[in-house]
């Protein structure tokens, strides 16, 4: 490198490590704020969550651990609408995931399956549609996935039986179809995990081949 440009490039050094942190520590902070961007808030519960902080630590409803990472969204029973953005797909560190009885519409955002060490996720009694995404087969750690009481469509993802982890599966009312899986972790669910979805089979019982209602 020429001798003359080694002050450009320290006074570039200088810019980026000066902006750097702030940039990376606060990019949960924008995620989060474009996800209540998406959503009708009528009871102002998301009113704390201000994008101008260093990160979203001291916002009500956010859990952060050690190294201000977000570990927890609690938005159960809040009243809010509305869809829920793929940004939500950002929060790395997120274990828990509760937005259940809301009136959340639309996808369940595919990018959900990026969150590589969500433990649970409540999204039960909302109005979500539309396919259970098969990336959610990726989430290792995951241990409760409640989607029940919603207006899901399409077979059960057979990619779900993967989860080894998985403790507690709740699908009972929604519009879903096909043949329960019945490897893995579904060998234990009770019949009224499935419950309420009319166009269900149950999973292939002594070679008996379930009636099959298509999908
Ligand atoms: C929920 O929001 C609606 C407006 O969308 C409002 O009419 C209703 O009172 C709210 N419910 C509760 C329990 O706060
Ligand atoms: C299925 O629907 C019926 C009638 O709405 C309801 O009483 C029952 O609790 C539902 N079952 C489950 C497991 O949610």
């Amino acid at each position: 490198m020429a001798i003359w440009l080694l002050p450009f490039f320290s006074v570039l050094l200088l810019v980026l490590s000066a902006t750097w942190p702030v940039i990376s520590s606060n990019s949960e902070g924008d995620a989060l704020h474009a996800l209540r961007t998406k959503l009708s808030d009528p009871n102002n519960v998301l009113q704390s969550w201000d994008p101008t902080l260093v990160n979203p630590c001291t916002w009500f409803h956010v859990t952060c651990d050690n190294n201000n990472r977000v570990i927890r969204l609690d938005l159960g029973n809040s009243n809010i609408s509305g869809p829920l953005g793929a940004e939500i797909g950002q929060l790395e560190h997120l274990q828990y995931l509760e937005f259940y009885r809301n009136s959340l519409e639309g996808k369940i955002p595919e990018e959900l399956g990026n969150l590589k060490n969500l433990i649970s996720m409540d999204l039960y009694e909302n109005n979500f549609q539309g396919a259970i995404p098969k990336s959610l087969s990726k989430l290792k750690s995951l241990r409760f996935l409640r989607l029940n009481d919603n207006k899901l469509s399409g077979s059960i993802p057979r990619e779900l039986s993967l989860l080894s982890n998985l403790k507690a599966l709740e699908l009972s009312n929604n519009d879903l179809c096909g043949t329960i899986p019945s490897e893995g972790p579904f060998s234990s669910f009770p019949p009224q995990s499935f419950a309420n979805n009319t166009r269900l089979n149950g999973p292939e019982l002594q070679g008996l081949a379930p009636y099959d209602f298509g999908c």
